[in-house]
């Protein structure tokens, strides 16, 4: 997987998507900007993503991108889908479903403490926007990264923000970029810049402008 598909994921897929209309609901925090929910939205269909974890959800709202986007690709996968997720606060749990189409369960407390017996299947997406700190992300580094598979994806958000020697992309970069266990595939804050600010025909209106501080990575080794 490259940024090319990413992006061609985006293009094929985001139309199912609208944020317009479901923003209005209840597990929007203004958290998650409106590209940043529609690429999302659109690598799980496209790459046939069943198997999630994620850490944290807060109010709901990427939960419930991931949960509409694993309900409609169903009718391709044709078998049930995983999203375990893991927050301290317990908002979210009104997303919970146990169905055939879909298994969604909160796990609540301190995802250190939570984390076990997770991950138990083979997971395709580990989405991660919970505490930012270096300590926190060299706790997933150390813990959860090396049970993840070759292939998985790894979506971490507010890289932006933290891009500073304390934060999580110092950790992430020290302990598995340069090690050539993850390998970045795009940075949306950057191909946002790139590709939006100067488009007028796009009209891109997020929420907060052109917000996307969220990188996409992979596991390659
Ligand atoms: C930025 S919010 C997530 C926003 C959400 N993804 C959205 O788009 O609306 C971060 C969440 O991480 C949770 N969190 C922080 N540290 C945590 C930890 N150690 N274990 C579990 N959850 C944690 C917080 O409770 C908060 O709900």
């Amino acid at each position: 997987m490259n940024s090319k598909d990413v992006i061609e994921a985006w293009k094929l897929f985001s139309a199912e998507f609208d944020f317009d209309n479901l923003s209005k609901n209840e597990y929007y925090a203004d958290m998650f900007d409106r590209f940043e929910s529609e690429v999302l939205y659109s690598l799980i269909r496209k790459e046939n993503i069943k198997n999630i974890l994620e850490f944290s959800p807060n109010l709901g709202w990427t939960s419930f991108v991931m949960k509409e986007a694993l309900v409609d690709g169903y009718y391709k996968n044709k078998s049930q889908a995983i999203l375990n997720s893991f927050d301290i606060m317990c908002a979210s749990q009104t997303l919970d479903e146990h169905s055939a189409i879909v298994e969604r369960n909160l796990r609540i407390g301190d995802v250190r403490n939570t984390i076990s017996p997770y991950p138990k299947n083979d997971v395709d997406l580990l989405f991660i926007d919970c505490e930012h700190s270096y300590e926190f992300a060299s706790w997933y580094c150390q813990w959860v990264i090396p049970l993840m598979e070759k292939g998985c994806i790894i979506w971490i958000h507010d890289w932006d923000k933290y891009e500073d020697d304390k934060g999580e992309p110092k950790a992430v970069k020290e302990q598995l970029i340069e090690k050539g266990i993850l390998k970045p595939i795009i940075n949306l804050m950057d191909y946002t810049i790139e590709n939006f600010d100067n488009d007028s025909s796009r009209k891109y209106t997020g929420p907060r402008g052109v917000r996307s501080p969220s990188q996409i990575l992979i596991k390659v080794k």
